[in-house]
């Protein structure tokens, strides 16, 4: 089968979050089960594309309006990814160093969208199915049925993943002439609450969408940042399928950027020394339980409640527990973390930043990983802190709910609770403090957390039996 992935992001060549981590794995293990797979993304000026060599495969113009845009479709030369990869790029557009945040971000993904759909048609570059995710591709599923420019693309299945429902990437009715010969009886399938809804058309045109849990696919229809009654409408379209992990990247056996490699059997010791390159670095006592974050610094993520939750904490356990934060994100939260390292030096640490080696090291050196989600559409980081050994201390939500027993529990292995809030999280603490001092409760625990196999063979063979379920469904 021939798939091409549509995604603004994809690990290493450029990544914020989680979206990047799936888009650079998923097609590495369909392409190892004997597909086509082929990621299409937006050019970024970075590291990746300066290092590694590319070939113009075409180059033609456009119209995004009546602006007219030159662009070409560059293809990575020696498949180091472990599939193929296509860039495509638009001088004075899509050419700049960030992701996201520009102030013609609409501007941006439609026209990548647009060059994308001339580039197949025009080449006859034909996939079996196209996979998009995130709204910065919602619109190819409409553009494909009702757009005359592309009427020969028209019958080609698409999937829409939803990696986070909170973002729409709407915007207003008068950049609708950037949609290029479109039946204007249709314009219905774009718009929701007086806008062009990006997110809202893919999953009404897409021949199905899905959710990157099956738990937040349930939730999208009681909170999606107003598409709640869509999702309700459109239930039967959608399917939950869990992300799994890059499993040679992510694991403590070869990683390169810890302290000390380990597997199962040498998990104490293991993660012993990668916990003394994390304590020398951060001026920790390692004797001490250290529980981090790692993520976005956003309201979604709980990052808002960190400092006055371990405040709390603090006030109860001083001198007997670490945290350690990395993360970068909302300027108030960052500060009011600031605030909390200058007030607690001995009992906390927080890095402000982006910082991938370092992210690897926590999970292998850190005891417990905190996860206070609002929102979790899935987490992957719960996912890598078991790998490592590393218990999650998460709250009932989304993904977490879905990869995460908690250890009270028959076969558990993690800590759980209900809230977003800062009893909830204080209460986690102490359950996590209790734990570490019975080292052999917790040793048996992490061999089980280990041995959990979250890899991608599962999840990767259901998009695969989606993809060909596609062909029997009635757009
Ligand atoms: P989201 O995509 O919502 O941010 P996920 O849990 O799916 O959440 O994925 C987060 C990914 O980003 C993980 O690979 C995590 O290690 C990484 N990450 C997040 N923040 C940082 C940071 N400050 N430094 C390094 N890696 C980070
Ligand atoms: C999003 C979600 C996260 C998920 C990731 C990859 O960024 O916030 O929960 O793991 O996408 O699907």
């Amino acid at each position: 089968m021939r798939i091409f992935h549509l995604s603004a992001e994809c690990y290493p060549v450029a990544k914020v979050g989680g979206l990047a981590d799936v888009v650079g794995a998923l097609p590495k293990y369909q392409t190892l089960a004997g597909h086509q797979a082929a990621v299409v993304m937006p050019f970024y000026d970075r590291k990746f594309t300066r290092e590694n060599e590319f070939d113009i495969v075409f180059r033609s113009a456009t119209l995004l309006g009546t602006r007219r845009l030159y662009f070409e479709i560059l293809k990575e030369r020696n498949n180091v990814l472990g599939f193929e990869l296509f860039l495509v790029r638009i001088p004075g557009l899509i050419d700049r160093e960030n992701i996201y945040s520009y102030p013609d971000e609409t501007e941006q993904f439609i026209a990548f969208q647009i060059c994308f759909l001339d580039w197949i048609s025009y080449s006859q570059q034909l996939p079996d199915v196209i996979h998009c995710h995130d709204h910065h591709s919602g619109l190819v599923p409409f553009l494909l049925q009702h757009s005359k420019l592309y009427t020969q693309l028209s019958k080609i299945p698409t999937v829409f993943t939803i990696h986070n429902g909170q973002y729409h990437g709407a915007f207003g009715w008068d950049k609708l002439a950037y949609l290029p010969e479109i039946d204007l009886t249709k314009t219905g399938l774009l718009d929701w609450s007086g806008g062009i809804n990006p997110l809202a058309s893919a999953v009404r045109c897409a021949s199905r969408y899905t959710t990157v849990s099956p738990s937040y696919l349930e939730e999208l229809i009681y909170s999606s940042n107003g598409l709640e009654y869509l999702f309700f409408l459109e239930r039967d379209k959608g399917v939950g399928i869990i992300n799994g992990i890059d499993t040679d990247i992510w694991n403590p056996a070869t990683d390169n950027m810890i302290a000390a490699k380990y597997n199962t059997i040498k998990v104490s010791a293991g993660k012993q020394k990668n916990k003394a390159a994390l304590c020398t670095r951060f001026n920790f006592d390692i004797s001490k339980p250290l529980i981090s974050f790692i993520g976005r610094l956003v309201f979604e993520k709980g990052a808002d409640l960190l400092a006055e939750a371990i405040t709390a904490s603090l006030a109860d356990y001083a001198g007997r527990v670490n945290f350690l934060i990395l993360g970068a994100g909302d300027p108030e939260t960052e500060m009011a973390l600031q605030e909390l390292k200058e007030k607690f030096p001995a009992d906390t640490s927080v890095y402000i930043g982006y910082n991938e080696e370092l992210a690897h090291l926590v999970y292998a050196g850190a005891d417990f990983l905190l996860m206070p989600s609002r929102v979790e559409p899935c987490g992957l980081n719960q996912l890598y802190s078991l790998r490592y050994g590393t218990m999650p201390m998460v709250r009932s939500t989304g993904g977490l709910k879905d990869t995460v027993i908690d250890y009270g529990e028959e076969d558990g292995y993690g800590i759980r609770y209900n809230h977003t809030s800062v009893e909830d999280i204080c209460y986690s603490v102490s359950r996590a403090i209790a734990l570490y001092a019975d080292p052999k409760k917790l040793q048996a625990l992490r061999k089980r957390m280990m041995a959990l196999d979250f890899s991608w063979d599962v999840s990767a063979k259901q998009y695969m039996e989606l993809y060909q379920s596609l062909n029997t469904i009635i757009i």
